[in-house]
């Protein structure tokens, strides 16, 4: 299965009710597993989840921690980018070079790096002063 092919099918599975906005994540682990997300709402509107977050738990569940490849698809106009809080997420486990395709429903797509998404990333290295 490609990245694609699963981030399709999962986002058949999204819980939208509230945005209508169905999003599908697929994530290539070092090991070449692909880990599958999709968003999930909430009536509470700030805790739903977005697909990423759904992908990247996933992953950590199997015991997982390396991304190698990312993809977002969404019925939307154009490419869909990774929300503020996504992109800090995938960073956590994707090095900067790693590049994340959005995609949309209807064939359009767009590849970025993980480091074109999030210029300046908050590390582990910025707690250290040794
Ligand atoms: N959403 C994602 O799941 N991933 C993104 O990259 C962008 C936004 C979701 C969150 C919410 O359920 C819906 O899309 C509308 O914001």
């Amino acid at each position: 299965m490609t990245l694609l092919e699963a981030a399709k099918a999962v986002r058949e599975n999204a819980y939208a009710p509230y945005s209508r906005f169905k999003v599908g994540a697929a994530l290539r682990a070092v090991s070449g597993t692909i880990y599958a997300g999709c968003n999930v709402e909430n009536v509470a509107y700030p805790e739903g989840t977005c697909a990423e977050a759904g992908a990247i738990a996933a992953m950590v569940a199997a015991g997982e921690t390396r991304i190698i490849e990312a993809l977002v698809i969404a019925d939307s106009p154009h490419p869909v980018p990774p929300c503020g809080g996504c992109r800090q997420k995938l960073a956590e486990f994707a090095a900067q070079d790693v590049k994340v395709t959005m995609c949309t429903t209807d064939g359009k797509a767009r590849t970025v790096t993980v480091g074109d998404l999030l210029p300046g990333v908050f590390t582990a290295a910025h707690m250290d002063r040794t």
